[in-house]
This record gives C-alpha cells, structure tokens and sequence, in this order.
C-alpha cells in the first residue's frame, strides 16, 4: 500500500537545519530557525537551568506520570509569569494551565479543543504568520482565514487589521502573536492592543494568544501587555505560552495551554474537556522541562540568575539590530532595511525576496527562511560585515 505515497518536501523552517550543516563555506550563516545564539554562535544551556537540573538530579525520586495537565507546580509558577503575579484573573480562579509538550503542543491542544467544543468556528491568523500555524488549525479540521499585517511596504498595516477584525464573523477565533511577531517582528503598541481589545469585545471574537517569545521582545512584564489586557477584560481567552525559548530548553519542549473563562466554574468545565484532548493526544506531557522551571521560578536566586541571562539575551538582539542597520549604511542601505532595528525577539521581516535569500544561500552560504525572515540571534560581531556585503550585493 506504502508504494502509493509520495514524498513531500520536509518543513520549511526546520529543513533550513539540514541544509545548513551540509555547507561546507566556511563563512556560511545560519539565520535560520528561532534559536537563541550567542557571540560565538552556540546555543548555550543557561546557568540557571543547569544548577536547577543538578538539583533536580539529586532530589528526583520518582518517575511516575505527571498527569494530562502536568505538574501542579509547574501551573502554579507559570500562571503568575503570564498573566501577573497579582492578576485579578488568577484570584478569581477564571484560568487554567495544562502543561503541553512546547507551545507547538499547546497550540495543538487549543485546535483540538477548538475542533471538539467549538465545531464550526473558524479562525483568524495574521498574514504572514508562522507557517506551521496554517498546518496545525487545518488539520484539527478548524477553517483558516487570514488578516492583513505587513503592507507592501514591509511596515505593520495596522489599519488593516483592525478593519479585517471588524468584519470576522461573531464567534471566530483570533489568533494574535503576543509580542515579538514571528516571522515579522512588528509588535502592536498598547494603544494598538487596547483597540483590538475593543473590536473583540464588540464583535464578540475569541482570541487566541500565541504566546512563545515572553521576555525576547521588551520584557517578561511588557511582553505580556496584551496577553493581561485580553484576559482580564474579556470573558475568555485562549493563551499558548512557551518556556522553551525564554528558559533556552528547546529540546525538553515546555509549554502551556492557559484557558481563560467566564468564571472559576466554567473554568473547571473548560480544564476538564482539556484533560481529554491531552489524553488523547500524548496522555502526559513529558516532566523535565517543566520540573526545570518550576525549580528555577520556587527559588528567588535561581529566579534572578535567570531574569539576568534573560536580559543579557535581549539586549544583545536589541544591539544586533543596530549593529545590522549601520552595517549596511556604508552600502546606501540603511534606510532600506532600518525596521530591523524597530522590530522586536528573534524575528526580522528583512524585505529581502525569496530571489534574494536564495542567491544569499547559493553564492553566501547565508540561511534564512524564503519569506525574508531572519533570526537576528543569527547576526554576530564577527559575520555582521559579511552579511551587510552579501545583502549589498544581492541589492545591486
Ligand atoms: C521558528 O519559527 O523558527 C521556531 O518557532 C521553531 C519552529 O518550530 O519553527
């Protein structure tokens, strides 16, 4: 039966990795997939992480499963992270974490909830967006629309948006991307989210909050403006939030789903349809990423330690944002390509054509995603004079 099926092209992002460790120039780029790199390229474990896995090492006693929304623990820390430490939405009991493997598998957990308790209710996604959204929502069977983003100028059409939103069908789900849009890096200002709070709320949308950068874009507090400003003035909201990247633990995929409801007791009804879809999903999400967090954010040193790598991560892609733009000022490009230095978390929406990146990737050795998408972590002191030649050229 087998020899009737075709092969596909592997995922666009993720095939970048291969294609990369291939190349044998030894200038080649990996601006590819949204991992964090530091000066020397390396995607280092960080330090908090590894004294909380010491501990977790000597301490661990037990093996056992952890249940379908995860550990207790790892809720009662990644709540707060989210959503506030003195979040009216928490003491009124309105939310729920369910631990998932990665915000890829919270984002799954949402559309089958969405498919299951939901049925008929399309949803919204930005255009651009991440493609493995597309894939994620049409496969739970949930019809995929799109709202305008970037216009062709490669500038945030916010007006855009929010007249697409106007006309979404009552009931639909938004998606939105919390902060440090992935792939463009445009973020919506507070005013911006307060009317978009405005439009779900007159048209009575529900959205669901993509949630993966928090900390990458201007801070773990500022990053979650919208995510609070959504929760606490609606009745519901769906939030897929991800340790993996903010805790540099991408491998031990650690997510969460966070429903918002109406009130403490639909919460529990919401939390027990989740159980479900976990179960029949994966049963169990794995422990380890979330045991890592939890020991990291019980613990004020720990926690500490790793707000500080935090930071020195986003500040360091804040500097390489610059540093890019001024790279290419010598070459008349500056102007071209300032949004760089705008844009926010790992992503930049360059404005380079899939023409361009590929001659970028045959003649340079340079690698990012054919939409233009570059991980700015990729950018380094060192291949900064580099890239801004390869970009001059394909410029010319
Ligand atoms: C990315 O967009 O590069 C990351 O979110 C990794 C992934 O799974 O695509």
């Amino acid at each position: 039966m087998f020899e009737q099926i075709e092969r596909v092209p592997g995922d666009a992002i993720l095939g970048l990795i291969e294609a990369f460790k291939k190349d044998t120039n030894p200038q080649k780029v990996d601006l590819g997939v949204g991992v964090y790199r530091d000066a020397e390229g390396n995607t280092p474990v960080m330090r908090a992480v590894k004294k909380a896995e010491d501990r977790l090492l000597n301490n661990e006693t037990t093996k056992t499963y952890i249940g379908s929304h995860g550990a207790p623990a790892y809720g009662d820390v990644v709540l707060p992270m989210v959503l506030g430490a003195d979040s009216p939405v928490l003491n009124a009991k309105r939310a729920s974490a369910t631990q998932s493997p990665g915000g890829t598998g919270a984002l799954r957990l949402a559309a089958d909830f969405i498919a299951t308790q939901l049925p008929g209710k399309g949803i919204w996604v930005s255009d651009p967006t991440w493609p493995n959204h597309h894939g994620i929502f049409t496969s739970a069977g949930i019809e995929l629309h799109k709202y305008p983003y970037v216009d062709a100028d490669n500038r945030l059409d916010f007006d855009g948006m929010l007249a697409a939103l106007k006309k979404i069908p009552e009931g639909d789900v938004v998606l939105l991307h919390a902060c440090c849009h992935n792939p463009t890096g445009f973020d919506l200002s507070q005013s911006q989210w307060q009317e978009v709070l405005d439009v779900l709320r007159e048209r009575k949308l529900l959205p669901l909050i993509d949630f993966a950068y928090q900390g990458f874009g201007e801070g773990l507090e500022e990053d979650a403006f919208g995510v609070r400003l959504l929760a606490e003035n609606l009745d519901e909201a769906i939030i897929t939030s991800s340790c993996s990247k903010n805790f540099g633990i991408y491998c031990e995929r650690t997510g969460c789903l966070i429903l918002v409801a109406k009130n403490a007791e639909q919460m529990e009804n919401v939390r027990s349809q989740v159980a479900i879809v976990a179960r029949e999903n994966y049963s169990n999400p794995p422990a380890h990423g979330g045991a890592i967090v939890s020991e990291i954010l019980h613990d004020a040193e720990l926690t500490a330690l790793w707000r500080e790598e935090l930071t020195e991560m986003r500040d360091r892609i804040n500097t390489l944002r610059r540093d890019f733009v001024e790279a290419l000022r010598p070459y008349g490009l500056a102007e071209k390509y300032a949004c760089v230095a705008e844009q926010r978390g790992m992503f930049s929406y360059t404005g380079l054509t899939p023409e361009q990146v590929d001659r970028l990737r045959d003649e340079f050795g340079i690698y990012m995603v054919r939409s233009g998408r570059a991980n700015v972590a990729g950018f380094s002191d060192a291949n900064l004079p580099y890239l801004a030649k390869a970009i001059a050229a394909v410029n010319e």
